[in-house]
């Protein structure tokens, strides 16, 4: 008998643009024939981009994908940051080409933020757009990489200099593939779940669960929130012009850091301390009291740093925030949250207010 596809724990409808598709959450999904017989459709040939760890990780999904009757065809790509390079794009075209890969065919990325980046550049770019559907495996990946559209390659001069708009079809969540990711990986996770709740919904906060400790169903919320607080902020803006810039709180200054570290850091541990440095220019330039301590708490709750370990002198961070290409000079693009669930935009502060709010929150401590 065919099997039903399961009710999903929740769907959350994201609007970007013209265009609409489903988040579906639900447990256990990705080895699900239903789930990828409906996210299949027609295709005759499904493009799998994945890497090596993340296919071994996952046989089920690689196995009832085929088993939808499609020709499966998987194309693994170096882990991490290394996929996401213009030689792995062309490697990829090339296996699309010699499977006459069409338009009505689909790609689906499984893995985290880095796989969905380049499939999601892949597919943008194979003959001007084929069909996507995201299957990601990193709770940063749920939560964040793998909504609202944006696909990115690195290029020698810099991180996600290359990149595209290009909506999936849909994106298929499924919470039990954060059982096997490293604490770390899930911490990083939980520092665009806390920006989530800093910017825009506050009961986020309060469902904050110990990266430590397995509780999968915090995890099941949390994700729909995140989700449902990203899709809000994305509707009206799917180029970053307008509300949608809200979600780099923490960015300006973190990813500045990041680089700064070597990339040493997790991309959300570097979040985690460029909020703590908005909580507290924040209080520096309108006065509002509180916001650091309020922030420091909620990272510590679930193991993220709030001070820098790594040697980032104020001088490199300063410089690599004004090269940053979210920040217009004299226009208000660095974003503040007050108040748990809001947040405005101010202008680059003054050189001097930007070293005393680095001074007084993230310098590393003497030792
Ligand atoms: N497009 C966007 O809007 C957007 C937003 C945020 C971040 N990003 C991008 O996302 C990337 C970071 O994503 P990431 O943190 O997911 O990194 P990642 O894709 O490198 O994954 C991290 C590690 O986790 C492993 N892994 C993946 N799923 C696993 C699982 N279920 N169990 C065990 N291990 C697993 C991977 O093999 C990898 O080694 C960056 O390149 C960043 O630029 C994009």
């Amino acid at each position: 008998m065919e099997e039903a596809v399961p009710p999903a724990s929740a769907t959350v409808v994201i609007r970007a643009g013209s265009a609409t598709y489903p988040f579906t959450l639900a447990s256990g999904q990705l080895g699900r024939i239903g789930t990828w017989r409906e996210a299949v459709g027609n295709a005759r040939t499904v493009a799998v981009i994945t890497s090596r760890p993340v296919a071994a990780l996952f046989p089920g999904a690689l196995r009832t994908i085929a088993e939808t009757g499609a020709r499966r065809v998987v194309l693994e790509v170096p882990d991490g940051e290394d996929a996401k390079t213009l030689q792995v794009v062309g490697r990829c075209y090339q296996v699309l080409a010699q499977a006459r890969f069409t338009r009505s065919d689909l790609v689906v990325a499984l893995g985290g933020g880095t796989v969905t980046d380049l499939a999601g550049f892949v597919a943008s770019t194979w003959k001007r757009g084929a069909r996507l559907v995201h299957a990601p495996t990193t709770l940063l990946a749920l939560v964040d990489a793998a909504v609202g559209g944006k696909t990115g390659i690195n290029l020698p001069s810099g991180k996600n200099l290359a990149g595209t708009f290009y909506q999936p079809e849909r994106v298929l969540a499924d919470d039990t593939v954060l059982t096997s990711l490293p604490v770390r990986e899930l911490r990083s996770g939980l520092a665009e779940v806390i920006k989530c709740g800093f910017i825009a919904d506050p009961a986020i906060l309060d469902l904050l669960p110990d990266p430590a400790r397995a509780q999968a169903q915090r995890y099941l919320r949390l994700i729909e929130l995140s989700v449902r607080a990203k899709a809000q902020l994305l509707s009206d803006d799917v180029t970053d012009r307008g509300l949608r810039r809200h979600l780099n709180y923490g960015h300006t200054a973190g990813q500045a850091i990041e680089t700064a570290s070597g990339f040493t850091l997790r991309h959300g541990e570097a979040v985690a301390l460029g909020m703590v440095y908005a909580a507290r220019l924040c209080e520096l330039l309108t006065g509002a009291r509180g916001v650091t301590a309020d922030t420091q708490d909620a990272l510590h709750r679930v193991g993220l740093p709030t001070r820098l370990q790594a040697a980032v002198s104020f001088e490199q961070m300063w410089d690599l925030m004004q090269q940053d290409k979210k920040v217009s000079p004299g226009r208000p693009s660095f974003v503040l949250s007050p108040r748990r669930g809001t947040a405005t935009l101010a202008c680059m502060p003054q050189r001097e207010i930007a070293r005393a709010a680095f001074d007084d929150v993230l310098r590393p401590e003497r030792r």
